[in-house]
């Protein structure tokens, strides 16, 4: 029996539970070394919250002893880590989000991609709950709309398995839709069965146009195509280190055609980095070089 399921009730006030300094440490570099993302001190108390719904779920008697039953071992159980790493990720996200960037699609992205004549290929790469492929979806059913001829499809991935569950349901709080202008909603967006629930549902035509899957960028493999027409990778590199996000930023944009477009975050800076983009406004880029 090891000793998270011997300690089955927590014998510690949570309140009083905090991580030493080198268990922190010890998550800091886990952390940074599988997902990129850079924890530091001032983060603290947000891991501590955050990991402890890991406490309860496995049963630990403390913050210590759950780094050290996931993290401690010679054999990583790997199950653990994906929820740890669930726990771990900021998640926030909206429909039109940094809504300049769907003009933009709308305006200049979709039409250009549309009249190279063959299926334009979408990637939304760290996609959260669904918000940005479905906001990405609704704008490129509208664009064609007048203009039958165009085909799209959208790869949606993030890092989380949770996240990823709800994008694929695609069931949100009502609350949600307030940035989805009234007519668009009124098209790809289905009133709720059970009213009381508040929840709304994206139309299963737009649900099937996405494909969404696990893809871990500070990974060496990812199976994605290496021709896309479009990259969204917004509000990630903020979280990670200078060094992880120009490692990111040069596969990103090797998966690209030559003139393909990448959009990031309005905070996801990029500036210093020698990178075959021009910039098109406001973290909008092309790819100008092969
Ligand atoms: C703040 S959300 C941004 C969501 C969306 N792009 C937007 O701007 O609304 C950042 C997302 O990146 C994901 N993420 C964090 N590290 C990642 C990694 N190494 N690979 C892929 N996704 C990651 C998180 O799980 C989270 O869902």
């Amino acid at each position: 029996m090891n000793m998270m399921t011997r300690s089955s009730f927590p014998i510690v006030d949570e309140g009083s539970d905090h991580l030493k300094p080198r268990d922190f440490q010890r998550v800091a570099a886990f952390v940074s070394a599988r997902t990129g993302i850079r924890l530091t001190e001032a983060k603290k108390i947000m891991v501590e919250s955050r990991l402890r719904r890991r406490v309860r779920a496995k049963g630990a008697a403390t913050l210590g002893e759950y780094v050290a039953e996931t993290l401690g071992g010679s054999v990583v159980d790997e199950d653990e880590i994906v929820n740890l790493i669930n726990a771990i990720t900021t998640n926030k996200t909206d429909f039109f989000r940094e809504s300049a960037h769907f003009d933009f699609i709308a305006r200049v992205a979709a039409p250009e991609i549309a009249e190279r004549g063959r299926e334009g290929k979408f990637w939304s790469a760290a996609c959260s709950t669904g918000a940005e492929p479905y906001t990405l979806a609704m704008v490129l059913a509208d664009h064609a709309l007048g203009c039958p001829d165009f085909r799209w499809s959208i790869l949606a991935s993030d890092i989380s398995t949770d996240v990823l569950a709800t994008a694929r349901r695609g069931i949100y709080p009502i609350e949600m839709m307030t940035p989805v202008p009234e007519a668009v909603s009124r098209r790809y967006v289905m009133s709720p069965n059970d009213p009381k629930r508040g929840e709304v549902r994206i139309v299963p035509e737009l649900r099937a146009a996405v494909r969404f899957a696990r893809v871990n960028l500070i990974d060496d493999r990812w199976s994605v195509d290496r021709d896309l027409d479009l990259i969204m990778c917004r509000n990630l590199l903020i979280y990670f280190d200078r060094e992880s996000q120009g490692r990111v930023l040069e596969r990103l944009i090797s998966h690209l055609r030559p003139g393909g477009f990448l959009i990031l975050g309005h905070s996801d800076g990029v500036s210093g980095l020698d990178l075959p983009l021009r910039s098109l406004g406001r973290s909008i880029f092309k790819r100008v070089r092969t």
